[in-house]
């Protein structure tokens, strides 16, 4: 594991930003009294949260049971989720409340009450019974920013059932990949889903995905999004509209075991096969409802909140969908890209809802920079009042603009660390309490405990080390799909007793902790966890490749851009048309997040002596820099020749 952190200089920004006294004034939560409460039992903490927060139907006797490193939280309560997520507000009298002002990109509107929700849900989970699923089997969606996905998730929860969501961006070959793995039952999906002004198309991939392979798969729902042609495979697939229309509303919530799989989502780790996180119900329920209401200062009858990510991946499921339909919100859903029809849709939605709470990501953030400010200046954004981000070390230059252009320098920023792995947030300030420092997580949230180690898994309580938590928390994964031995191995065995997160990070003078990316062979793209060696597996399928390395290069939008170097195989030739083909090659086996922004055609990689490739030195080519200390190269010439090749060759 190399050691050397991609963002440097960090921790030198000595600016404060206290909240308000008004804000704090008007905060749920305004003094150290629930950290205090938790430093002094943290089982008894999070027993509190989840009987205030979650519905049971069945008490829990035992908070934590732990037997390292598989944790059981709340395991004899029963609860279900759809019930915490939408019945219990509809009894409180609640139904007619908002749930989702949901806005398609082409600019199609739907408001969906938490009744409507229900009725939807219900409807939903009798049509998966229809097809044959019970509790304990898993399906697939892969639908693009539509309501059908959160009411398509939720019907999987009321019946036991667990979902496995797949990035609307990926290719026939992951949602193969993945559906075999989990063993998917059924796939649902929508013809197409508007981006950046036009459909673009799912149901075909899915076709594809199926041609190849997950026999598994018995049946296919689809949703008519867009009103592109489709084939429909008679006896197989089934248009959604179709048979939902016979479809009863009367299906009771059953109870679940605190434990029973919830959902898997799947995640690049340092190895070509993407792992299926597991997370199960009470625990991850109870910590997305605590950190949402928390660190948002959620107050559902005035907030209306968004999250504007992608429910593909784990921020949409914690924060778009579990947490906030959890605590009763009203929150905004948007289909589509920020920059259509303008460069300002974003802003225009904040004026137009309202909307007090926004959570977005440091890409995102930078991209609006570039596109300049008066983009926010055409809207009142005076609505916000907190501002989070998520995904990657946020630099302190976006940090600020965010602050004075999105958050009229007032609203606090949350800037909130945690992973697919984690659940929900772990490290991140609480805006009513915490002094912010432009670019910093700040601290651990009450009841979890973050150390950093150094490399022989000492604390360190000063300077840069290895993140990693100490003790459990309830919406900690519970193991990767299908491979207990490789969950103990890739997060339990760095360093004992630990979880490591595969971060590098620092601690200030004043305990503040500086994230400074992952410290693995995994790359941060937009946000996105990449894995190296995965596009290294889809850069040497392509039959004229013999040899791959990636690396993730600086890059002031996206964060990390992925850089391929890449042998051909004897009798190929290094020409333009190549290059680009085995470029997209990788779009089409993993997804056009996973395109490198280039692929150079190398004559050879510089190697350590034992054969390993160095990776660092092809990232320091890739951003330019001093090519330092190579004397533990087979061949140092190797290096000088790539250099060549890289000032030459064009990127796009
Ligand atoms: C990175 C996304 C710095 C980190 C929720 C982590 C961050 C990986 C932050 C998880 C942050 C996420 N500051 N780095 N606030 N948030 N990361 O699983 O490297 O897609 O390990 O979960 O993103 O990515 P994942």
């Amino acid at each position: 594991m190399a050691s050397e952190p991609t963002i440097e200089d960090y921790y030198i920004e000595d600016r404060t930003f206290p909240p308000s006294p008004e804000f704090t004034a008007a905060a749920l939560v305004n003094d150290r009294s629930l950290y205090d409460e938790a430093e002094a039992d943290l089982e008894a903490f999070w027993a509190r949260q989840a009987r205030e927060l979650v519905t049971w139907d069945q008490d829990f006797s035992t908070v934590l049971e732990w037997d390292l490193p598989f944790a059981k939280w709340f395991a004899d309560g029963k609860l279900n989720v759809s019930y915490n997520c939408l019945d219990r507000h509809v009894e409180a009298g609640r139904g007619d409340k908002v749930a989702y002002y949901w806005e398609g990109e082409p600019g199609d509107k739907l408001t969906l009450t938490y009744s409507d929700l229900l009725t939807e849900v219900k409807k939903f989970a009798n049509v998966l019974k229809g097809l044959g699923l019970e509790k304990g089997d898993r399906v697939a969606i892969y639908m693009p920013m539509i309501p059908e996905l959160p009411i398509a998730m939720l019907a999987c929860t009321r019946i036991g059932v667990a979902h496995s969501v797949i990035f609307g961006g990926f290719s026939p070959d992951a949602i193969t990949d993945r559906c075999e793995d989990a063993e998917a039952k059924l796939i649902i999906t929508a013809d197409a889903g508007y981006r950046r002004g036009a459909p673009s198309g799912l149901k075909v991939n899915v076709d594809a995905a199926l041609e190849s392979g997950a026999t598994c798969v018995e049946h296919v729902v689809v949703v008519n999004r867009c009103d592109t042609d489709v084939t429909m495979t008679s006896g197989r697939d089934h248009w959604w509209h179709e048979i939902m229309a016979d479809a009863s509303d009367d299906c009771p919530a059953e109870p679940m075991d605190a434990e029973q799989l919830l959902y898997l989502l799947y995640t690049s780790g340092t190895t070509a096969k993407p792992k299926g996180i597991m997370h199960t119900t009470g625990g991850y329920l109870t910590q997305v409802a605590f950190t949402h209401k928390y660190t948002f200062d959620m107050k559902p009858d005035e907030d209306i909140y968004w999250c504007a990510a992608d429910i593909g991946w784990v921020t949409g499921h914690s924060y778009i969908v579990y947490g906030p339909l959890t605590n009763g919100c009203t929150g905004v859903m948007y289909e589509g890209t920020p920059d259509t029809p303008g460069q300002d849709r974003l802003w225009d939605i904040v004026e137009r809802y309202r909307v007090t709470q926004l959570y977005t990501a440091p890409t995102a953030i930078r991209t609006f920079m570039k596109w300049g400010v008066q983009e926010p200046q055409k809207h009142d954004l005076s609505s916000l009042r907190v501002l989070g981000t998520v995904g990657e070390p946020i630099n302190p230059e976006a940090w600020m603009w965010y602050h004075e252009h999105i958050g009229g320098s007032s609203a606090p920023i949350v800037d909130t660390w945690w992973q697919t792995e984690t659940g929900g947030h772990m490290i991140t300030p609480l805006p009513g309490v915490t002094t912010t420092k432009p670019g910093s997580a700040c601290f651990a949230i009450p009841g979890v405990t973050a150390e950093l180690v150094d490399d022989n898994g000492d604390p360190v309580t000063k300077g840069g080390g290895y993140l990693t938590i100490t003790k459990p928390w309830p919406s900690m994964l519970r193991g990767i799909w299908g491979d207990p031995e490789r969950y103990r191995e890739t997060y339990w065995s760095a360093y004992e007793g630990r979880y490591f997160a595969g971060d590098g990070a620092k601690l200030d003078e004043d305990g503040y902790l500086w994230l400074l990316g992952r410290v693995d062979d995994v790359m941060n793209v937009s946000g996105h966890r990449i894995s190296t060696t995965e596009v290294e597996s889809a850069l040497v399928d392509h039959p004229a490749v013999a040899e791959a390395a990636v690396v993730g290069a600086a890059d002031d939008t996206t964060g990390q851009a992925i850089i391929g170097y890449t042998i051909l195989r004897g009798g190929n030739e290094a020409t333009e048309e190549l290059r680009e083909e085995v470029r997209q090659h990788v779009s089409t086996k993993l997804g056009a997040i996973a395109r490198p922004k280039a692929v150079f055609l190398v004559d050879d990689l510089p190697k350590t002596r034992s054969g390993k490739i160095m990776r660092r030195l092809l990232r320091d080519v890739a951003e330019g820099r001093d090519l330092g200390d190579t004397t533990t190269l087979a061949d140092a010439g190797v290096v000088e020749a790539i250099r060549e090749g890289a000032d030459t060759a064009e990127e796009d």
